[in-house]
């Protein structure tokens, strides 16, 4: 196997990416979440979105939220926006680490952002300024970057054309969001590697849905190409709104369970990470997919009975 990287940064999305699929949950709760997560050791939590109210009413408290968190100093808080007004949301509640999210195909991003790509891609490029001048920072998402739900394949060179135009209009770093679950090994390692020739300097995080079962997979063959910034979900939170089928992310704990036996740190503490995603089944009153929370990690052993 080739050289992997020795630690990784992962974003725990289950508060924004996550709550945003489940039947609202009241404010305290997704502040339970968070603080939780908070705990693990996780780097980067991705905590809440400032999208139009009447799109998610999920995410209508987000300030609120943002506001009853307990930070932890190690933790990189970090919310998502879709628009000029959700970025001078984010700003006004005091974020300093902005993601706004911008879809490679035409027809996903009109149900999502109600625009263009071309259209979004015009905004993002004044959103990379009001955001810099706060001394603030702004990723840019490129989701549907395997494949649209509507459109289904989206070429490479549309999603490198997508991420080229944000990097060259000042974006400070680049997502890819398989939003829903089509990316398999061979395509992130000919999407990466196509961003990798063009834009060598650029920091790269991956973000993927396990709708058909290649979430891990996937994160394999990025660590291979030396990705080592990754988002996931506590329990396997999460989904699309304006994705029919969408399910959850890569479920944090998993990903930390694999990694980490692979020799790759993460900082996270995997027993804590379990227990927030029990936490996390409790608050949403549903059972998560997390296979890792179902079984325990390979080193919890069973009592001879
Ligand atoms: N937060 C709150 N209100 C917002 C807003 C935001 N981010 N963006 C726009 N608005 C308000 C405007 O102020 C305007 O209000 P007014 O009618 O009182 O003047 C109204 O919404 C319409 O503005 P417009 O720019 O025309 O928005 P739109 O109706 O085209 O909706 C989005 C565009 C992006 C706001 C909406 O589609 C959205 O929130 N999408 C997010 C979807 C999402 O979260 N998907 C999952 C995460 S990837
Ligand atoms: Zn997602």
């Amino acid at each position: 196997m080739s050289d992997l990287p020795e630690r990784i940064s992962l974003r725990e999305v289950g508060p924004r990416d996550g709550l945003q699929n489940e039947a609202p949950v009241p404010t305290e709760a997704k502040v339970e979440l968070i603080d939780a997560l908070s705990r693990t050791g996780v780097g980067r939590i991705e905590a809440v979105s400032f999208v139009h109210p009447k799109a998610i009413p999920q995410m209508a408290d987000a300030a609120e939220v943002w506001q009853h968190v307990t930070r932890n100093d190690a933790v990189r808080y970090s919310a998502l926006v879709p628009n000029l007004k959700g970025a001078q949301r984010a700003l006004d509640a005091g974020f300093t680490e902005l993601e706004i999210v911008v879809s490679a195909s035409d027809t996903h991003n009109r149900k999502n952002i109600n625009r263009s790509t071309d259209e979004s891609l015009e905004e993002i490029a004044e959103v990379v300024d009001v955001v810099h001048s706060r001394g603030a920072t702004l990723q840019v998402i490129v989701s549907t970057a395997w494949g649209c739900p509507y459109e289904g394949d989206v070429p490479v060179e549309r999603v490198v054309s997508v991420a080229s135009r944000a990097v060259r209009d000042g974006a400070d770093g680049v997502s890819f969001g398989d939003t829903t679950g089509m990316a398999t090994p061979p395509r992130v390692t000919r999407l990466v590697g196509t961003l990798r020739s063009t834009h060598p300097e650029t920091p790269l995080n991956l973000h993927f849905h396990n709708t058909r079962g290649t979430g891990l997979a996937n994160v394999l063959a990025a660590l291979e190409l030396g990705v080592a910034d990754f988002d996931a979900s506590v329990g396997g939170l999460g989904g699309c709104p304006y994705a029919p089928g969408a399910t959850g992310n890569v479920a944090t704990e998993e990903l930390v369970h694999m990694v980490e036996d692979m020799g790759v740190a993460t900082g996270v503490d995997l027993e804590a990470m379990i227990d927030v995603a029990a936490t996390a089944e409790r608050i949403v009153g549903r059972t998560l997919p997390s296979q890792v929370l179902r079984a325990g990690p390979r080193s919890r052993t069973v009592p001879v009975g």
